[in-house]
């Protein structure tokens, strides 16, 4: 992470929260890597830390306010005015990001410096939020989180833990390490190499719902997560990503085409018609069956149960690797209860794909935020260990740039 941020400018706006000290250990570890940082305090957030010790430890002056700001840039003609201030900066992170701050930046109020400087900004935004477990599990912030990460902006997941007030839950800041690493990806996002310019690749996320008649569906508990990850990462080592998604409340990842979809039908439509593509990753959990659907909703009261009828979905992942257009790499993801390796082994010649990313689901792993793969390729299998799914995207794309490097 420290190349990642070396002179680079990060603009750290500092609110009102127990978790403010922890401001300045961010700060120090910042300037150790060579970024320059400039701080701002909120009102509340000087309860918390004095603007002596910010502007000691980053050895920039601390601003506060607006009226300050543009007093300076008046007085002085080459003073920094919010409008330079916010586009002064590589990186704008708020940390702690109180409920209160997430509200206003997500409502784009403009009240005081700190959420003026996030509305008048358009460089990227990395948002560290600390608050009491309920505040941050009470629907308002949620539904303001969603907002702000469908915006584009990055709002990091809280610690689990004890918290200051005595209560137990999602809600602390993440440790010091954690956050530098996230500034770091979101510099190298921004400013590191691109070596999937040029190539377009194809995801696929999500579950498939399939009707049984006009109110019920087949269904499964994919989340999409891991899916939306590795579009996200593709993009931003500069690939032009076409996410065909089943159905999943998930934001569109900044740089990534969408196209959603319902059944597995539909799904293999969409991914034929986005061919070309130069890599695919077919990551949605595919029902495998459909039912006959009824044109009318099934009424109880009949001697017996209704019987469904399954019919054998297209597989979309067969497809396209058996496909005359077939893109020059092809991956799969395979969901196994037992015999991980070998089933994926089997599953990697059968669908003609050039690796599996081998998933034990056989725990607890829907709608978790971490997984334990292996890869799956012609040389064998590497165990990958338990990590993050955002870290597995990671590792996969660039794996995936490594493929094509000339
Ligand atoms: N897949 C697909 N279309 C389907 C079923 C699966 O594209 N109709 C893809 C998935 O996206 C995944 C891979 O195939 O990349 C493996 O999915 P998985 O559910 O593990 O395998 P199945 O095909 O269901 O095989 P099995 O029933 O043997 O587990």
């Amino acid at each position: 992470m420290g190349a990642a941020v070396h002179g680079k400018t990060i603009l750290l706006i500092v609110g009102g929260g127990i978790a403010a000290f922890k401001a300045l250990e961010l700060v120090r570890e910042l300037r150790r890597a060579g970024a320059r940082v400039l701080p701002v305090l909120t009102e509340n957030g000087a309860r918390f830390v004095t603007p002596l010790s910010l502007a000691a430890l980053a050895g920039e002056p601390v601003r506060t306010s607006l009226w300050d700001l543009e007093d300076e840039a008046a007085q002085e003609g080459s003073g920094m005015g919010h409008i330079q201030l916010s586009r002064a900066a590589d990186l704008i992170v708020v940390c702690p990001a109180t409920a209160d701050l997430l509200a206003r930046a997500a409502t784009g109020q403009a009240n005081d410096l700190a959420s003026t400087l996030l509305l008048a900004t358009d460089t990227p935004v990395l948002m560290v939020p600390a608050m009491n477990v309920r505040m941050w599990q009470h629907p308002a912030t949620q539904r303001n989180v969603e907002r702000l990460r469908g915006d584009g902006i990055t709002v990091m997941q809280p610690d689990d833990g004890e918290m200051a007030c005595g209560e137990y839950g999602p809600g602390r800041l993440p440790e010091v390490p954690a956050i530098v690493a996230e500034i770091g990806a979101a510099i190298a996002a921004q400013f590191g190499p691109k070596p999937l310019t040029g190539r377009h690749a194809l995801v696929t996320a999500g579950p498939t719902h399939e009707p049984i008649d006009p109110v019920r569906f087949i269904g499964n508990h994919s989340s999409g997560k891991q899916g939306f990850a590795i579009a996200a990462a593709l993009a931003q080592l500069g690939a032009h990503v076409t996410l065909v998604a089943g159905p999943v409340h998930l934001p569109t990842p900044a740089g990534v085409t969408r196209i959603d979809v319902t059944t597995a039908r539909e799904m293999a439509v969409a991914c034929e018609s986005a061919l070309p593509a130069d890599i695919a990753v077919m990551v949605a959990a595919v029902a495998d069956w459909r039912a006959e659907a009824a044109d009318q909703k099934l009424k109880k009261g009949n001697a017996a149960p209704p019987t469904l009828t399954m019919v054998e979905n297209p597989d979309i992942l067969a497809g396209i690797g058996h496909h005359a257009q077939r893109p020059a790499l092809v991956i799969g993801f395979a969901a196994e209860t037992s015999d991980l390796l070998a089933n994926a082994a089997a599953k990697r010649l059968r669908k003609r794909a050039d690796w599996i990313v081998a998933n034990d689901v056989s725990g607890d792993i829907f709608g978790a935020d971490s997984t334990h793969v292996h890869l799956v390729t012609a040389a064998g299998a590497k165990d990958w260990g338990a990590q993050a799914k955002t870290q597995v995207a990671a590792s996969l794309a660039r794996r995936i740039a490594d493929h094509f490097k000339p």
